[in-house]
């Protein structure tokens, strides 16, 4: 379905990322693994290879402009364009919000959603050259719940849904096509670590599935959206989240 498509994937070495670098490989992209985890980023482009898809790792910050202008060239000098782009690399410290420092709200912005802001300018250029293109963005279901103890991250993550709504319109008349997935409780590493057996139970009880929700469902997700099946949205906000926020 996404046969030689040329992608970017940030955040791509863990979680969610690695989901969506690997399911869109299978599905026949060229896949751009974007990570500042070089080791496991290498690792998982090179699993991506040895099952036959196409993936190279490249190591960066999303919080450095001179990084994400290495990315987008690095596709533009072997394939000439860049199909699809998902923004997906993000940070999920919690902090009670009296303790939030100011250089802890600035990095939570510049990860989560300046670098978006970035890298989408940066890609959207060539996307708009070529009157098409693909924009995939993770937000959080956070924004519609509110998190006592991720302001910051819920902040951010709003942030995202409306960079996605603005730049839905700005790139639409080129044929460019910008949505958002908000993904619910996802069984990843990191996600693993923050929250303990009994708060998964009650996190899942609050959902209409009755299992956790996997990367592997939130990267099927951003394929229907980098994909043809997808052609006549943009704009819009898909949750990924088991039946847990409905809107
Ligand atoms: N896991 C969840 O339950 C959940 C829920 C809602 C939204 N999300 C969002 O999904 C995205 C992925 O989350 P995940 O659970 O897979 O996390 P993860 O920690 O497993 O993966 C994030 C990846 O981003 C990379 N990364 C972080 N900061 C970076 C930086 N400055 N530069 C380059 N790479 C960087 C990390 O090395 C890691 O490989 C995030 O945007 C997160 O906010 C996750």
């Amino acid at each position: 379905m996404l046969q030689e498509k040329v992608a970017l994937v940030t955040g791509a070495a863990t979680g969610i990322g690695e989901a969506v670098a690997r399911r869109f490989a299978e599905e026949g992209a060229r896949v751009y693994l974007f990570d500042r985890d070089a080791e496991t980023n290498c690792r998982v482009a090179a699993s991506i290879g040895a099952a036959g898809g196409w993936a190279e790792a490249i190591t960066g910050d999303v919080r450095r402009a001179g990084d994400l202008a290495g990315l987008v060239e690095a596709a533009r000098a072997r394939f000439g364009r860049i199909d699809i782009l998902v923004n997906n690399a993000g940070i999920f410290p919690r902090q009670p919000f009296l303790e939030i420092t100011d250089e802890q709200w600035d990095e939570m912005q510049d990860v989560n959603l300046k670098s978006m802001f970035r890298l989408s300018q940066l890609a959207l250029k060539s996307m708009m050259a070529a009157r098409a293109g693909k924009i995939v963005n993770i937000s959080s279901v956070t924004f519609f719940l509110g998190v006592g103890n991720l302001a910051h991250y819920t902040a951010s993550k709003g942030g995202v849904i409306g960079l996605t709504r603005s730049l839905a319109r700005a790139a639409g008349p080129y044929n460019v096509h910008v949505n958002c997935v908000t993904p619910g409780f996802i069984q990843t590493e990191s996600e693993v670590r923050f929250v303990g057996d009994d708060e998964a139970r009650r996190m899942v009880a609050d959902q209409c599935l009755a299992r956790r929700i996997t990367p592997l469902d939130v990267a099927r997700v951003c394929q229907f959206l980098a994909c043809e099946l997808s052609d006549g949205m943009t704009g819009q906000c898909l949750n990924v989240d088991g039946g847990w926020v409905m809107h």
